[in-house]
């Protein structure tokens, strides 16, 4: 691990008792609706592997566990993972496992149906978000579903709704990685003009019908 991400994840692990707290109250309406598209975009069956980048305390995860048939959840913040460990041991989880990965080294050896990541991606600068996405292209999994920051519109909004920590892509950006990398994006969600989630499903899929279509249960 780099100094960098080492910093960075000290710097998680330093919030990793209070994410919670903040992250699911009315403090973060943004945050959770963009929460809520990812899961319901995700949408596994029950044989899905779904593997969670930056999983953080497993959010995501956890939700997506209840539907999924395995949930892999990697992060670099060792306060972070403890944390989801713990919640997945408090409330009986069986079917979800917690370890260090990187965006560009996840650390999996399983195959993967599923990867989700949301609000983690846009600490990597736009190059790196691009290695970072050939590295989930190489899972091919048969969809990958991008929550975070990203400029609908203009790319230096005159009102900022992150300020440090948080190098948004343009929308644009991403789709035309996303395309490159070897996915079809097949739903754009706007939660705010400055955040949104991706669905892009792998060319080369499984034949259509055998999973549940993003957001319909
Ligand atoms: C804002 S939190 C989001 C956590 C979770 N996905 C959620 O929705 O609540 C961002 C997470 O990304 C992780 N992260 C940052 N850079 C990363 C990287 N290069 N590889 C893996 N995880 C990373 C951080 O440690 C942190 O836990």
């Amino acid at each position: 691990m780099n100094d960098d991400l080492q910093e960075l994840g000290e710097r998680f692990s330093q919030i990793a008792d209070q994410y919670d707290d903040i992250h699911t109250s009315d403090e973060k309406p943004i945050y959770n609706a963009c929460a809520t598209r990812v899961i319901e975009g995700a949408n596994p069956i029950p044989d899905d592997v779904v593997l969670d980048l930056g999983t953080g305390t497993g959010l995501i995860a956890l939700a997506l566990a209840e539907d999924a048939g395995v949930v892999l959840g990697r992060d670099i913040s060792d306060g972070m993972l403890a944390t989801a460990a713990a919640k997945a041991a408090d409330n009986g989880f069986e079917n979800v496992e917690f370890g260090y990965g990187e965006f560009h080294d996840p650390n999996i050896d399983e195959d993967i149906d599923i990867v989700v990541s949301n609000f983690a991606l846009h600490h990597l600068p736009d190059e790196q978000k691009r290695e970072a996405i050939a590295t989930i292209g190489a899972l091919t999994p048969q969809r990958f579903v991008l929550g975070d920051a990203m400029f609908f519109g203009s790319p230096t909004p005159d009102e900022p709704l992150f300020d440090h920590g948080v190098d948004a892509a343009t929308v644009g950006t991403l789709v035309d990685v996303l395309t490159d990398e070897g996915f079809v994006i097949t739903a754009v969600e706007r939660v705010h003009d400055q955040v949104g989630v991706l669905i892009a499903e792998h060319r080369g899929d499984t034949p259509s019908g055998t999973r549940n279509a993003p957001f319909d249960k």
